[in-house]
């Protein structure tokens, strides 16, 4: 190697040694004739001082250096001045007295400087994300990904897991997104789909045999983005033989427990809490809530039903429910303004509007409709809510969809408004037995709520063929604050009700067979019952390094828009690339 030591390694103990440095320049800093170069690399910063009595050469090359030049210092490691220790630096002690100094490249002037503190906007980061990787809080993210992944890997390697690569080119899997397709040159008209997981692959090597399977998988997935969401994302996918959900369930608690325990030095209770999907969404309103905090929802029907109050009245008649949230403290914490925003936040989740009650100290509640509520239905709700003077209620009336919708935004917004959680507080739980089906506004029939090769309860097994609506999944979801952070199933292994659940979905036989063949075919020719779940990698290593952003734990994402903005990609491609591959486009003209 170039250098002797790395720029975050030397320590008192290597006073009077010789050293060779390696790195980029961090900051220059010129002090009446001595210069100070903060010397950076993966591993650290390191001060080097070059003072008058270096040679000359030396002062010169060291007064031409930038930001962000790689150079090349030859020293020796001297004590810091009484005073100059820098206890915030792991090298703070000691600094290098610069021999020689040699420019290794150097660099134009940067677009930002990694080093600096004010950051510009995170397009330009993308942009220029070499740059941007050159920051100690990224490269401590790619650190983290790291060492999450080796955890995962180390953990399901001593249980016996086989990785096995999956192909990229394959045929779509319906995991309920749009696929991204590659045309074929050789097949002009015919595409591959970009997998949206490994699902089928993982269960066919159940069918093979291999009883225990792990892959840390690339996806794909051409959906609306957020900042929890990439179009290409990891999994760590896993699938297991033999197995019941909560084999399953338990082999994923034990790495919970593992990456707690060695990145955040967290001691996790297991088994860890588990929540029906039906009492998930009654007391929080989603299938992934944040149960940091409390805010739970209260089911106020019982109260509205004496209402003639035209709001609760029409939503109950025409099957709907009326629910709230009581809000401790909220009647005097919150301006009129913010009320304002709360009742947004609600019709942002498809309310009509938002009911919202103060608690006042006379025992009334007062609000732009409490006076419509009448006498006893005021008091009812107060009953049902346990409302205090000083609360606040927050009430929406509409279908059951709706109300869950827009209570959750809610809770949402007043969880970190209230500030009602520590943010380095880390919540875990499962929220299992989700319906196997989804009504599907655009088809009209039943969508799969996880995929179509989930496997019904076995006690719901027989509401498959008379009302599916009834029929619960052996589905279970890992939840970490409030972000779903993995999800499987047990699977059908037998070609019988594969074929059923095909059906329901609007698959017809001929469409099954075709485009599922090789599966229907392997379930009838031993397959044994198997089960498994995928955590999104990019995720845990957000929440476990406590980022709002998977774009900061994926070292090149793309954009909200699905782009690339280093690369450029997607990027207009030959003429000539298109005709080999049989594709024509259809480009809307450029906008006047
Ligand atoms: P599912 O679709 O629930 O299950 O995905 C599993 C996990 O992957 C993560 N995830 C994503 N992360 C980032 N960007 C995305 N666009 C994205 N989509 C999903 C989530 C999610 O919980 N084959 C099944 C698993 C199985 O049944 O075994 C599957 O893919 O953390
Ligand atoms: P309107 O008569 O539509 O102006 O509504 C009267 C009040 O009830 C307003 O404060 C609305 O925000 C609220 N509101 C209207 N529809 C709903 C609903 N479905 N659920 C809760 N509040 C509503």
């Amino acid at each position: 190697m170039l250098r002797s030591h790395t720029c975050g390694e030397l320590r008192p103990e290597h006073l009077g040694e010789s050293v060779t440095l390696c790195g980029w320049i961090d900051r220059v800093r010129d002090h009446k004739g001595v210069i100070f170069l903060d010397l950076r690399d993966r591993w650290g910063r390191t001060q080097v001082v070059i003072g008058p009595e270096s040679p000359a050469a030396n002062l010169a090359a060291a007064r031409l250096v930038r930001s962000e030049w790689v150079v090349l210092v030859r020293g020796t490691v001297g004590h810091r001045p009484e005073g100059t220790t820098n206890p915030k630096l792991a090298t703070g002690g000691i600094e290098v007295i610069c021999q020689e100094l040699e420019v290794l490249n150097e660099a134009e002037t940067p677009v930002f400087q990694p080093g600096a503190t004010d950051l510009p906007g995170e397009e330009v980061r993308l942009e220029h994300r070499w740059l941007d990787l050159r920051r100690p809080a990224m490269q401590h993210n790619l650190f983290l990904r790291h060492r999450i992944v080796k955890i995962m890997r180390d953990h399901f390697d001593e249980l016996g897991f086989i990785d096995v690569e999956t192909p990229m080119l394959g045929r779509s899997t319906p995991e309920g997104a749009r696929d991204y397709l590659v045309p074929s040159r050789l097949d002009h008209g015919s595409f591959f789909a970009l997998p949206q997981s490994p699902q089928l692959y993982k269960q066919l090597l159940m069918m093979a045999g291999f009883d225990r399977y792990v892959q840390v998988a690339k996806c794909f997935r051409d959906e609306d983005l957020r900042a929890d969401r990439q179009p290409e994302f990891t999994q760590l996918d896993v699938e297991m033989s033999f197995v019941t959900a909560d084999d399953v369930m338990g082999v994923i608690e034990g790495l919970v427990k593992r990456t707690a325990k060695e990145v955040l030095g967290l001691e996790v209770t297991l088994p860890l809490p588990r929540l029906g999907w039906d009492e998930c969404m009654e007391r929080f309103g989603h299938d992934a809530p944040d149960l940091r905090y409390g805010l739970e929802i209260v089911d106020l029907g019982d109260a509205a039903a004496k209402s003639e109050f035209r709001v609760f009245k029409g939503a109950l008649e025409s099957g709907g429910r009326v629910r709230g949230i009581r809000v401790p403290g909220g009647a005097t914490q919150f301006s009129r303004k913010e009320l304002d925003d709360l009742t947004a936040v609600a019709v942002d989740g498809g309310a009509k509007g938002l009911v919202w009650l103060k608690a006042e100290a006379t025992g009334d509640w007062s609000g732009p409709v409490a006076k419509n509520l009448g006498p006893d239905v005021a008091v009812a709700i107060r009953t049902q809510l346990g409302c205090e003077p000083g609360d606040l209620a927050l009430v929406v009336a509409d279908s059951f969809d709706v109300t869950c919708k827009a209570l959750h935004m809610l809770r949402k917004r007043l969880g970190s408004r209230l500030g009602l959680y520590d943010p380095a507080a880390m919540h875990f739980s499962w929220v299992v037995d989700f319906p196997m089906f989804a009504h599907d506004a655009e088809s009209g029939g039943w969508g799969a709520m996880h995929h179509p090769f989930t496997a019904p309860r076995a006690i719901d097994r027989e509401f498959l063929g008379s009302d599916p609506a009834r029929c619960r999944a052996q589905a279970y979801d890992l939840v970490i604050n409030g972000t779903e952070a993995g999800g499987g199933t047990i699977r059908i292994h037998d070609g019988a009700t594969q074929e059923q659940v095909f059906g329901l979905l609007g698959i017809s036989p001929d469409s099954a067979r075709e485009r599922f063949g090789f599966l229907l075919d392997a379930l009838r020719s031993g397959a044994p019952p198997h089960g498994g779940i995928a955590l999104g990698i990019d995720r845990w290593v957000m929440l476990f390094g406590r980022l709002d952003s998977i774009r900061d734990v994926i070292a090149f994402p793309k954009t909200q828009k699905a782009s690339d903005l280093m690369t450029g990609a997607p990027s207009p491609v030959d003429a000539k690339q298109l005709v080999e591959l049989g594709v024509r486009t259809v480009v809307p003209p450029p906008k006047a």
